[in-house]
């Protein structure tokens, strides 16, 4: 296996089955610490550098969070435009992490540009962790969603998965590529004008990712054990940032849901997750229903950042 101290995690197209596990024996290893609300010292010699070009709530503060729980300094921005690269002088990638490589030791970086990370891991002397870049990809969030399935279904292989919402959506990417190393058939649900690229189909195709297509989750939630859900009321992942303006459309049944068609079509011991945000595709009265792990993916989401961190620094091999 390749060894994770000082690689970037950008992409999961390129990450082998047996590095799956790995993370995953890491982040079991390392759970205690986080459910235990304590802090160790780790990496308390290490700084996790954030560079945000998008809002976040979950991937941002989930990766400081596991710095600090294991005894690491973070710096960084959550809004570019207080930086040089968001003002005047709208400074490159290339020059903007030769600042940042000096200032910490890992960095993690959202950005509106596809490939955006992929560039400023050119340049970068230290590790560059995707938090999720343009339409592209979303690594982080997919091994912390695999982790929560194997964590709450005891195992991976052999689960058959349901991708519901818009497929231009960078964990549904990234989660394409994940399942290609696992034996995981996968239905994607996804309305007209937001099917899954020609390009990423190629890419399963080619690793052998068993997947076809569905027009209404109803026609295939009974035969899911994992249910993934993103928004197809979504901003345009493309711009730094996406205000809300004016009456916003609902979700079409096809990709909503509900209390009522868990209870009556899905398998009584399947998993719903999003990793959130969310609009209305699930109502907040699923929250309380035995599928709901979406709570868990948000722990979970803490523990394989302190994993991904511990790796990537070297701190365990
Ligand atoms: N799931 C996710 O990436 O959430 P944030 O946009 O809040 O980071």
């Amino acid at each position: 296996m390749r060894s994770f101290a000082g690689r970037d995690i950008l992409s999961l197209k390129d990450f082998e089955r047996n590095e799956f596990f790995r993370v995953f024996e890491i982040a079991e290893m390392l759970e205690p610490i986080a459910r235990n609300r304590q802090n160790t010292d780790l990496l308390k010699e290490k700084t996790l550098v954030t560079a945000f070009y998008q809002p976040s709530t979950r991937t941002r503060l989930a990766h400081e969070a596991a710095m600090i729980r294991l005894g690491g300094q973070v710096t960084g921005f959550s809004d570019a435009k207080m930086t040089r690269a968001g003002d005047f002088y709208q400074e490159s990638i290339k020059d903007t992490v030769k600042m940042l490589e000096f200032y910490g030791d890992v960095i993690v970086m959202r950005h509106f540009q596809q490939g955006a990370p992929h560039e400023a891991a050119k340049w970068a002397s230290v590790p560059i962790i995707n938090g999720g870049d343009g339409w592209g990809e979303h690594p982080t969030q997919i091994l912390t969603d695999l982790y929560t399935v194997l964590r709450e279904k005891g195992r991976i292989d052999g689960l058959k998965w349901v991708a519901v919402g818009d497929m231009r959506m960078r964990t549904m990417h990234s989660l394409g590529y994940a399942l290609t190393q696992f034996d995981c058939p996968i239905t994607f649900v996804a309305p007209p004008g937001m099917e899954m690229p020609e390009s990423y189909q190629q890419d399963y195709r080619d690793y052998g990712l068993d997947f076809k297509f569905a027009e209404h989750v109803e026609q295939v939630i009974g035969d899911a054990d994992v249910i993934l859900v993103e928004p197809t009321v979504q901003p345009d992942y493309t711009k730094s940032r996406d205000e809300r303006k004016g009456e916003l459309p609902t979700t079409p049944d096809n990709y909503k849901i509900t209390r009522d068609l868990l209870v009556n079509k899905a398998k009584s011991d399947a998993i719903l997750l999003h990793s959130l945000p969310r609009m209305d595709e699930i109502p907040p009265d699923v929250d309380i229903t035995r599928w709901s792990r979406y709570w868990q993916e948000a722990f979970n989401g803490v523990v394989m950042r302190m994993a991904l961190l511990a790796l990537v620094l070297g701190a365990v091999e």
